[in-house]
C-alpha cells in the first residue's frame, strides 16, 4: 500500500475544490479493526456518507494539524454552504477518530454475523460515551461470541426455538444475533443502559423477525437478580414498564461482564436464578483476558464449578476493543488488542 505524506495533500493555501477537500479526508478514516476487517460500516448520519479504508497509508505525522487546519479555515473559496459543512463535519470526525472510541459521537455501526449458511447483518446504534457507561460501547468480546453463536448448534433445539436470556447485554450484539438466529431472546441491563438496547432491539427486528426469532427488553440488576422489570414491547423509554419475568432459561449469555471483584458472585448468582433446571440448559460466556480482572475470571470459574456447572468446550480467540489512537496502524492498535476466552458450561452428564 502506498504511503502518502501530509505535504502531498491539497493545501488550504492553493484553494483546492470541495470535492478535493472531500476525497482527501476520507483517506483519513481509521476503521475500527475491531469490527471485522473485510465489511463492517460505520454510518456517521449522513446519508451517502459510507466509510470505509482508504486505498492509501497517510503519514501520521503532521495529520492532526492538517485537520485542525481545515476545522478552523473558513473555507470562503468554496461557495456551497453544504459543501464547506460537509468538509468541515468530516475533518472535525477524523480527529475525533483519531483520539479513539471515547472521543466520538453518537454512531451506528453495522455488523455482519456469519450464519451456518450465509451471514445477516446488525446494526448497532451506541450512544457518545459518557462517563462510565461501559455498555453504550461494543465491545470485542461480544462480536466475537455473537460470531461464534451459531457454531454452537443452539438455534434450532428440536421443533422449540431456544428461548435465551442475556445478562447485562450493553448494547446488545450478543441478544441480537441469536434473535436473528431464530431465538426468543431477552436482553437484560441496568436502567442507563436499557434504553439504547431497546433502541437497539427495535431498529434490527426486522432481520429478527424474518428469521425467526424474537426480543424483549428488561431491567436486570445482578445487584438484585430475583427481579428482571421487562419493558414494554415495542416501547423505547424503560419507565414503560410491563410485567415483571417470570420463567427460567435453558440458555444464559453473558460477554465482557467481570471487571469488578463483586462481579463474578453477582453473575454466577443471577445464573443460579434464572437458568432452568434442564439437563441440557448451557451458559456461554466470553471475556476479555484483562489483566487487571484476571482474578475476576478465576473467582467466575470457581464460583460456577462449586455451582455444579462444568465447561463442556470453551477456546481463545483474539479481538479489538477500540479504534486505533493515531489513525489505524497495525502497530498503533496494539493497546486495543484483546485475547479473549469463551466457555460453554453446563451440568455434568
Ligand atoms: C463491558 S460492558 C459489556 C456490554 C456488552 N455485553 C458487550 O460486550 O459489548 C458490561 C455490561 O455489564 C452491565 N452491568 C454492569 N453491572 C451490572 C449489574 N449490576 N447488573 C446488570 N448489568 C450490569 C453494564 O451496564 C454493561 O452493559
Amino acid at each position: 500500500m502506498p504511503t502518502i505524506d501530509v505535504l502531498d495533500l491539497p493545501q488550504l493555501y492553493t484553494k483546492p475544490s470541495a470535492q478535493s477537500l472531500l476525497d482527501t479526508l476520507a483517506l483519513f478514516t481509521s476503521a475500527p479493526r475491531s469490527w471485522d476487517a473485510k465489511r463492517t460500516d460505520i454510518h456517521d448520519g449522513n446519508e451517502g456518507a459510507l466509510l470505509g479504508s482508504g486505498p492509501v497509508h497517510v503519514n501520521p505525522e503532521g495529520v492532526a494539524r492538517y485537520l485542525t487546519s481545515i476545522v478552523s479555515s473558513s473555507l470562503q473559496w468554496i461557495a456551497d454552504d453544504d459543501a464547506r459543512e460537509e468538509i468541515w463535519n468530516q475533518a472535525s470526525l477524523r480527529l475525533s477518530e483519531r483520539s479513539g472510541r471515547t472521543a466520538m459521537g453518537a454512531m451506528s455501526r453495522t455488523f455482519r454475523i456469519p450464519t451456518s449458511d450465509g451471514s445477516f447483518e446488525l446494526s448497532i446504534h451506541e450512544p457518545a460515551l459518557t462517563g462510565d457507561d461501559l455498555g453504550l460501547k461494543t465491545w470485542a468480546a461480544s462480536y466475537l461470541l455473537a460470531k461464534r453463536l451459531q457454531s454452537f448448534d443452539i438455534a434450532h433445539h428440536g421443533n422449540e426455538k431456544p428461548r435465551v436470556l442475556e445478562l447485562g447485554s450493553g448494547t446488545g450484539l450478543v441478544g441480537l444475533a441469536m434473535a436473528a438466529l431464530g431465538a426468543h431472546v431477552v436482553l437484560t441491563d441496568l436502567p442507563s443502559i436499557a434504553q439504547n438496547l431497546a433502541r437497539n432491539a427495535q431498529d434490527n427486528s426486522e432481520v429478527i423477525w424474518r428469521n425467526g426469532g424474537s426480543t424483549r427488553t428488561g431491567i436486570l440488576d445482578w445487584n438484585n437478580p430475583t427481579s428482571c422489570q421487562l419493558i414494554r414491547e415495542g416501547a423505547t423509554n424503560v419507565e414503560e414498564a410491563d410485567e415483571a419475568l417470570a420463567t427460567r432459561f435453558p440458555l444464559i449469555l453473558a460477554a465482557d461482564s467481570l471487571y469488578s471483584s463483586e462481579h463474578p458472585r453477582m453473575l454466577v448468582g443471577a445464573v443460579k436464578e434464572w437458568l432452568s433446571e434442564d439437563s441440557d440448559a448451557r451458559v456461554i460466556v466470553e471475556f476479555p483476558y484483562r489483566e487487571a480482572y484476571l482474578p475476576e475470571i478465576k473467582d467466575f470459574r470457581e464460583r460456577m464449578a462449586q455451582a455444579g456447572f462444568c465447561i463442556l468446550n470453551e477456546g481463545e480467540e483474539k479481538g479489538y476493543d477500540d479504534w486505533g489512537r493515531s489513525g489505524g496502524d497495525e502497530e498503533e492498535n496494539e493497546d486495543a488488542l484483546v485475547t479473549c476466552w469463551w466457555a460453554c458450561w453446563g451440568r455434568p452428564a
